[in-house]
C-alpha cells in the first residue's frame, strides 16, 4: 500500500500507477498517437498517486462519496465519477479566484462543472448525475459543510493547499478538513516539498515549500488527533530524480527550481481510524476559528 512519500521515478513507473495513468490516457495523449505510457511530470505522478491511495483503500467503487477541494480543471472530478463516486467538487469563487491570480490563464481554474469533464472521462449522463460543485475557500471551511452533504468517504486536493498564504494554513487545512471525512475514511493531498533543505524554505506567500520537518510535525498532530499517517520522505535514486528541470523545460519533470530552493511533489494520506471517531475541537477546524 502506498504511503505519505515524495515524487519518485519508480513511483510513478510502478505498474499500480500505470493502471491510472491508462485511463487518464485521453487528457493527455488526444490523439493516441504517442508511444509512451505515461507523462514524466510530477503533477501526473499527483493525479495517479491520489488515485491509486483512494483505489487501494476500497474509496473508488459505487456509491463512495468524495470531496475535492481546490480542483481547478483537474481530470480526478470526471475520473473518480466514471469509478461510481458521488463527488462533490470545489474550488475558490470567481471573485476570490481572480484576485489570487487563477484565472488569468483559463488552463487552472474552471470555477463550476464545466471544464472538469473535458477529455471525456466520464460519461457525460453519469458525469451529470454524480457531480457537484460548490465554491469553498479552503481557509475556511464551512461549519455547516456536513451537516448540510454529510460525511465524506474521502477527500482530496492535488496541488492546492501551499497556496493557501503559509505554511501554517497549508496544515492547518489538511488537519481540519479531516472532520469532513468519515470514520474509516482516507483523504488524500499532495503538496510542494523543499528537496533542498530542511532548515530555509518559504514559509508564507503564493507557493509555499513543505520541509521534511514540516511533514513530520504535521503528521504528530494528525497522530494526537488519532489519525493514520505513514511517512517516508525518501528520495528517489534515478537519474530522472535527480534531475533538475529548468526552462526550457523537458520531457523529464519530476523535480523543478523554485527560486533559490528545489522542489518536487509531496503526497500525504491520511486516514480516520474505524473504531476512533475523532471529535472536532475548536482549536483545529481550520485557520482563524
Ligand atoms: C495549481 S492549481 C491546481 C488545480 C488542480 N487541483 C490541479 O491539480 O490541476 C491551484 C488550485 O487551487 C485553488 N485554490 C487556491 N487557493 C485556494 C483556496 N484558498 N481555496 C480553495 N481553492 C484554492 C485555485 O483556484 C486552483 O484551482
Amino acid at each position: 500500500m502506498l504511503t505519505s512519500q515524495l515524487c519518485t521515478y519508480a513511483s510513478l513507473t510502478s505498474p499500480e500507477l500505470e493502471v491510472w495513468a491508462r485511463r487518464l490516457r485521453p487528457m493527455w495523449d488526444p490523439d493516441g498517437g504517442d508511444s509512451k505510457p505515461r507523462l514524466v511530470h510530477r503533477k501526473m505522478w499527483e493525479w495517479l498517486f491520489i488515485a491509486q491511495a483512494l483505489s487501494e483503500r476500497g474509496m473508488l467503487a459505487p456509491g463512495r462519496r468524495g470531496l475535492g477541494f481546490g480542483v481547478g480543471r483537474e481530470p480526478l472530478v470526471a475520473l473518480f465519477a466514471a469509478q461510481g463516486c458521488d463527488v462533490v467538487a470545489t474550488d475558490l469563487d470567481p471573485a476570490g479566484a481572480g484576485a489570487a491570480g487563477w484565472t488569468a490563464s483559463g488552463a487552472e481554474y474552471s470555477g463550476g462543472v464545466d471544464g472538469l469533464n473535458e477529455h471525456g472521462l466520464c460519461p457525460a449522463d453519469e458525469f451529470a448525475r454524480r457531480v457537484a460543485f460548490r465554491h469553498l475557500d479552503m481557509n475556511h471551511l464551512p461549519e455547516d459543510l456536513v451537516e448540510d452533504l454529510g460525511e465524506f468517504d474521502f477527500t482530496w486536493s492535488s496541488c492546492a493547499l501551499e497556496h493557501l498564504g503559509s505554511l501554517r494554513a497549508g496544515s492547518d487545512f489538511v488537519v481540519g478538513q479531516m472532520r469532513f471525512v468519515r470514520p474509516g475514511g482516507v483523504a488524500v493531498h499532495t503538496t510542494e516539498f523543499n528537496v533542498s533543505s530542511d532548515d530555509r524554505t518559504v514559509e508564507d506567500g503564493g507557493t509555499v515549500l513543505f520541509r521534511g520537518r514540516d511533514v513530520e510535525e504535521l503528521a504528530r498532530r494528525l497522530r494526537r488527533l488519532g489519525h493514520r499517517i505513514v511517512v517516508d520522505l525518501r528520495p528517489g535514486d534515478a537519474p530522472e530524480d535527480r534531475h533538475v528541470d529548468v526552462p526550457p523545460f523537458s520531457d523529464t519533470h519530476l523535480r523543478t527550481a523554485l527560486g533559490e530552493f528545489v522542489t518536487t511533489s509531496l503526497g500525504l494520506i491520511v486516514e480516520r481510524p474505524t473504531g476512533a471517531p475523532v471529535r472536532p475541537g475548536r482549536r483545529w477546524l481550520g485557520r482563524g476559528r
